[in-house]
């Protein structure tokens, strides 16, 4: 497998308020910034298959269920650049491992499925034509998908922003901003249209154990862009809440079942419970792609399950003894009653429930 080399040139942080690429099509590669290393590094890796980029999402190097899928997209179309010269058995034998290896870089987000189902689909459709063809026809579509993505994060940011009052003070757990997404972001999306509609707002974000894409990814997206933070741990959010400090929860989400329970990272259960203690309302930014009808409800939503070591301590800093057990869920389901509203690209869902999700789709 080819490892991701570091991508030439661009190395440095992108100008204040100047968007952030998440992922680009550059040189005849894909191109992600490196979020594990962020923000004490901004770097972009380069990768020229498949492969590669599966392992990318595996390791987190992209994450966010809206980048997962656009990086998958991409997977798809490096494999058919890379195979477009062999032989038609090996090059649909190409496509076919590229499909699995991708599908099983990680279980949550329905957004890597949803956009591996969209790439068989022009595959299906063009597979009788040139090899060529098809490889540029699957590069045309991962380049919709990117662009499509932004599309809709900007829809979304236009409907969620009319939920923020002037001077609101929300809450946000994980990372569901430009990094999480083609750009724009879906919740972080909603502060920054909010922001451009002249609202002021803060955001609190929390740290997000034990990734911490909070402290380091939302933190940073925000800072950067000029927009007031600040950090709390995970613990702290239910005091700021009792003290009347915190007006709304906005969130991102991995998957959303077809009765509206929604799968977030790992805590979003605990804030969503404490909201609802507070009567603070919970809206959870969610692209269509993200709404996986074939669930019928959270318990189907199968939960990553992460290394240890992630939980032991944090990098190469190990604070936990060796001989402890462990366990390390990814995501956890927030039941549809504690949700006040989906923040979707075809506007708001107050309350969602089975047969409002299903309107969403025209059912
Ligand atoms: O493990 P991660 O960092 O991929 O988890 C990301 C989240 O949980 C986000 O909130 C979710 O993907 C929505 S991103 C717009």
């Amino acid at each position: 497998m080819a490892t991701p080399e570091q991508a030439q040139g661009d190395r440095g942080l992108p100008v204040r308020g100047q968007t952030v690429e998440t992922l680009r099509w550059k040189g005849e590669r894909l191109e992600m910034i490196d979020q594990r290393v962020l923000p004490a590094r901004f770097e972009f890796l380069a990768y020229d298959t498949a492969a590669g980029v599966a392992e990318g999402i595996r390791t987190m190097v992209v994450r966010g269920a809206p980048a997962i899928g656009c990086a998958a997209a991409y997977g798809v179309a490096l494999a058919a650049r890379q195979w477009q010269l062999a032989a038609p058995a090996a090059f649909a034998a190409a496509m076919e491992a590229a499909f699995a290896q991708l599908a099983a870089s990680r279980p949550t987000a329905v957004n890597l499925f949803w956009a591996l189902q969209r790439m068989r689909g022009v595959w299906d459709q063009v597979r009788a034509q040139s090899q060529g063809t098809v490889a540029a026809r699957l590069l045309a579509e991962a380049h919709e998908v990117l662009a499509e993505d932004i599309r809709i994060n900007r829809a979304m940011g236009a409907h969620g922003a009319t939920l923020l009052a002037d001077g609101a003070r929300v809450l946000t757990h994980c990372n569901a901003g430009a990094l999480a997404t083609a750009g724009h972001g879906t919740a972080l999306g909603v502060f920054r249209s909010a922001v451009e509609a002249g609202k002021r707002i803060s955001v609190i974000a929390d740290e997000t154990r034990p990734f911490l894409q909070g402290a380091r990814l939302t933190a940073w997206e925000m800072v950067h862009e000029g927009i007031p933070v600040t950090l709390i741990t995970d613990n702290m959010s239910g005091h700021l809440m009792s003290r009347g400090e915190i007006d709304a929860v906005v969130v991102g989400t991995d998957r959303v079942a077809a009765n509206g329970d929604v799968a977030n990272k790992i805590g979003t259960y605990m804030v969503a419970v404490l909201a609802r203690r507070h009567n603070i309302p919970f809206y959870v930014a969610c692209p269509l792609s993200t709404i996986d009808l074939d669930t019928a409800d959270g318990a189907g939503i199968p939960i990553e399950e992460r290394a240890r070591e992630e939980v032991l301590g944090f990098r190469d800093l190990q604070w936990a003894p060796a001989g402890v057990q462990v366990r390390n869920p990814a995501f956890d389901v927030t039941p549809a009653e504690l949700v006040t509203a989906l923040i979707t690209e075809k506007g708001l869902v107050h309350q969602p429930d089975r047969s409002k999700v299903a309107a969403l789709f025209g059912r």
